[in-house]
């Protein structure tokens, strides 16, 4: 029996099917693709086949952990480049580090533990709120910058005990306008040619430095941590004392790589959540009316006392228009596998080591499984009836097995404090009749979404 040839759009002479990704709109592409040429299709990029699949049987497969592992992306290599010891995101499945820190975190990251995250997040999120409330009539807020200034205090503060103060400062913390070029300076790498950027001497140097200086911050946190003699409780604290099953602690190298680790693989995503929830709900009147009955019996109208996290638990409709919003959105929007030996996605032959997209962008969208509203925004395609009889590959959001997001909680229970304080308090108006355009950059986020909001009456 012959292979099956995988379809996809005609590639040209020498450039493939360059024009078929274009820059900014690669995963909006990706997504209209997969309409067009099924649950499996390939591209013809400048280094090679590229594989695109999304459909349900595919996915089964390459979520197949004893078959399949993560392929570690140009992107991803990049950034482990300039640090001494790779973090959580950027390793290969066979680092022993990687385990180690695995399993030290794990832990760390439970639902259990988390929850003494609540009154942290409730600090920043209370400052958003106080930079809200203290708009005047006919001011606009810039809802993806106050997220990410939100998402990226929090993960800083929980994660070792720093805060950037985003809402206190016009111009960014050094710490992020470093972490920004890096991540910048590695992305573009990703669109040149290996000789090309030997010869970018210049943008070498500020990568370098701006690594330098994000790896000496932390370290300093480190340093003086150790010192006082308090390992503390939050991320850096269980990496402090933990050792893995081999009873080894981490080296502060990698320590310090984590603690990068976690701020660029957990701010951009969260905060895009925040934002694409907040554009649909501008279109969704009712949505947000259950939701603000839910939020009052909840959390109640009196404004002073801070949610703890039993109430957050007990959330379930603003739960559903998070996951609802990462379905149609996932701001991670695909995560790639190869398999460790040659074998079949859905059929179709691979060899070992063979980089497959995972779309979970277009997964998500695939109307043999959530139905021909699979397009709709509509939080009850999360109702506890429909979630059960569904695959349990129809929804990667998160990614999958070993490799799958370690902040997944951490993420939601931020986003789902978030939003429930905002409707608590808040009408959101629509000042602009904003339509919904995608900014691509790592992770993905609404473009130029601003709104208005007043205060909801009776509350104090
Ligand atoms: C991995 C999505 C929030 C830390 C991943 C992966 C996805 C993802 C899809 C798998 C990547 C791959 O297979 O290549 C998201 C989304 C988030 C979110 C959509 C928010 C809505 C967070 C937060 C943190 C975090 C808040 C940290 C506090 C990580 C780490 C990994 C990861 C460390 C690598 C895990 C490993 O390979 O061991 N995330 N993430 N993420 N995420 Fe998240």
């Amino acid at each position: 029996e012959g292979a099956r040839p995988i379809p996809g759009p005609k590639p040209l002479p020498l450039i493939g099917n360059l024009r078929d990704l274009p820059s900014g709109r690669t995963m909006q592409r990706l997504l209209e693709l997969s309409t067009q040429y099924g649950p499996m299709f390939v591209l013809h990029a400048a280094d090679g086949p590229r594989y695109i699949a999304s459909g349900l049987e595919m996915i089964d497969d390459l979520c197949d952990d004893t078959r399949f592992v993560k392929y570690v992306g140009a992107g991803q290599r990049e950034l482990r480049k300039t640090q001494s010891s790779a973090g959580l995101f950027t390793a290969d499945s066979d680092d022993p580090m990687w385990r180690s820190a695995h399993d030290i975190l794990l832990p760390a990251f439970s639902q259990r533990a988390i929850r003494a995250y609540v009154p942290l997040m409730v600090d920043i999120a209370d400052q958003l709120l106080l930079k809200w409330e203290r708009l005047n009539p006919g001011e606009s807020i810039d809802v993806t910058g106050d997220m990410t200034r939100l998402t990226l205090d929090t993960i800083a503060l929980c994660g070792f005990g720093y805060r950037f103060n985003s809402f206190y400062r016009d111009t960014q913390h050094p710490f992020v306008g470093a972490m920004m070029g890096a991540l910048n300076e590695s992305q573009a790498r990703q669109r040149i040619p290996p000789a090309v950027v030997r010869m970018r001497r210049g943008a070498q140097r500020a990568l370098e430095a701006d690594m330098q200086f994000m790896q000496d911050t932390v370290q300093q946190i480190l340093s003086e941590r150790r010192a006082s003699g308090e390992p503390g409780d939050d991320l850096l604290g269980h990496m402090l004392v933990g050792t893995d099953k081999e009873g080894r602690p981490l080296p502060d190298d990698n320590i310090v790589s984590q603690c990068i680790t976690f701020l660029v693989a957990g701010h951009e995503t969260t905060s895009g959540l925040l934002s694409f929830a907040i554009s649909y709900l501008l279109k969704a009147p009712d949505v947000v009316a259950r939701a603000q009955a839910e939020v009052d019996e909840v959390l109640g109208t009196d404004l002073s006392a801070a949610p703890t996290a039993a109430q957050i638990g007990k959330l379930t409709y603003v739960t559903q228009i998070l996951e609802e919003t990462l379905r149609l959105w996932p701001t991670a929007p695909a995560f790639t596998r190869q398999p460790l030996e040659d074998t079949t996605v859905g059929g179709f032959e691979f060899r070992a080591g063979t980089p497959i997209v995972a779309a979970s962008i277009a997964l998500h969208r695939n109307t043999d499984v959530w139905g021909d509203d699979a397009w709709e925004f509509d939080p009850d395609h999360f109702a506890p009836e429909r979630r059960e009889g569904r695959p349990p590959n129809a929804y990667k959001p998160f990614g999958s097995g070993v490799r799958a997001c370690i902040g997944r909680q951490f993420a939601l229970q931020e986003a789902i404090l978030v939003l429930a304080m905002v409707l608590q308090r808040f009408e959101l108006v629509d000042h602009a009749d904003y339509r919904l355009r995608i900014q691509e950059s790592l992770t993905l986020k609404p473009d130029g979404l601003t709104i208005q909001v007043r205060p909801r009456a009776g509350r104090t």
